[in-house]
C-alpha cells in the first residue's frame, strides 16, 4: 500500500515562495490502478516524483508496504527503488550510452538474470525489433518512450508509476503500448499509477483523481461516464 500523508511542496522562486502541492493525503491499495489528471502545471509530475523518492517533499510523509520512503540513507533508497519501483517518465532518462536493447534490458541485468528471449519479446510487442541494436540519439521521442515502457514492463517491481507514457506516440501506437502496459500490470497484479490527459485511459483505472492547482481530489467514476 502506498500511503501520502500530508504531503506539501514548495519551490522557492526569488523572494517568493510557491506552494505546488497543497496538503495532499491519498491512500493506494496494493493492486490498484490509479489515474491522475489535471491541467499542465498542476503538480502532476512534481506529486509523482516525491510519491517514487526522487524528490522530497517539503512536509509530509510517503509511506510504501510500511517504510516511510523518506528516512531512507540515499543507498537505502535506490535499493527500495531498484527493488519496488518502475517508473517511465514524461522525458524518457534513457541511458545514452546503450542501444535500445540495453536500456529496456538494465533492470533485468540489475537482478543478474538475463532473459534474452524475454528482452526481445517485449521488444517486438512494443515494435521496436528493428530498431533494438540503435542508440536512444537515433530513435525518435516515441521509440525512446516506447523503450521506456519496455524497460518498466521488464523489470518485474510491485509498482509502475507512468508520467504520460503515450503523450509521444501516435494514436495506433499508443494504444498499442498502453495494452501491453495494462496487460503486464493486470497479469502481474501490479499497483500502477498513471499520469495522463487523455480520459479514455483514465476511465481504464479503478480510480481518477485530478489535480487542480496542487489540490488532489477523487473522482467518482460514476459521474464521468
Ligand atoms: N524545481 C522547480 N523549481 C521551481 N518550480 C518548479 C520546479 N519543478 C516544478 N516547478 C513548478 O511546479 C509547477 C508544477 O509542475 P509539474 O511539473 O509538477 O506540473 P505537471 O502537472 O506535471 O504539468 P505537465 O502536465 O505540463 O507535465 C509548475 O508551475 C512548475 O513550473
Ligand atoms: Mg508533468
Amino acid at each position: 500500500m502506498i500511503i501520502l500523508e500530508n504531503i506539501v511542496k514548495t519551490f522557492t522562486d526569488g523572494d517568493k515562495n510557491l506552494e505546488i502541492l497543497k496538503n495532499i493525503s491519498i491512500k493506494i491499495e496494493t493492486g490498484k490502478k490509479v489515474a491522475i489528471i489535471g491541467p499542465s502545471g498542476s503538480g502532476k509530475t512534481t506529486l509523482l516524483s516525491i510519491m517514487s523518492g526522487l524528490d522530497k517533499p517539503s512536509s509530509g510523509r510517503v509511506i510504501i508496504d510500511g517504510i516511510d520512503i523518506h528516512t531512507l540513507s540515499e543507498n537505502d533508497m535506490s535499493v527500495f527503488r531498484n527493488k519496488k519501483i518502475s517508473i517511465i517518465f514524461q522525458s524518457f532518462e534513457l541511458i545514452q550510452f546503450f542501444t535500445a536493447y540495453e536500456n529496456a534490458m538494465l533492470p533485468l541485468s540489475i537482478r543478474n538474470s538475463r532473459n534474452k528471449e524475454e528482452v526481445n519479446q517485449v521488444l517486438e510487442k512494443v515494435g521496436l525489433t528493428n530498431r533494438k541494436h540503435n542508440m536512444p540519439s537515433t530513435l525518435s521521442g516515441g521509440e525512446q518512450q516506447r523503450v521506456s515502457i519496455a524497460r518498466a514492463v521488464l523489470a518485474g517491481s510491485d509498482i509502475i508509476f507512468a508520467d504520460e507514457p503515450t503523450g509521444n506516440l501516435d494514436s495506433v501506437n499508443g494504444k498499442k503500448v498502453l495494452e501491453l502496459l495494462l496487460e503486464v500490470v493486470k497479469k502481474t497484479n501490479k499497483t500502477f499509477v498513471i499520469i495522463t490527459h487523455d480520459m479514455n485511459i483514465a476511465r481504464q483505472m479503478d480510480i481518477i483523481y485530478s489535480m487542480e492547482d496542487g489540490i488532489l481530489k477523487k473522482l467518482i467514476q460514476e459521474n464521468l461516464i
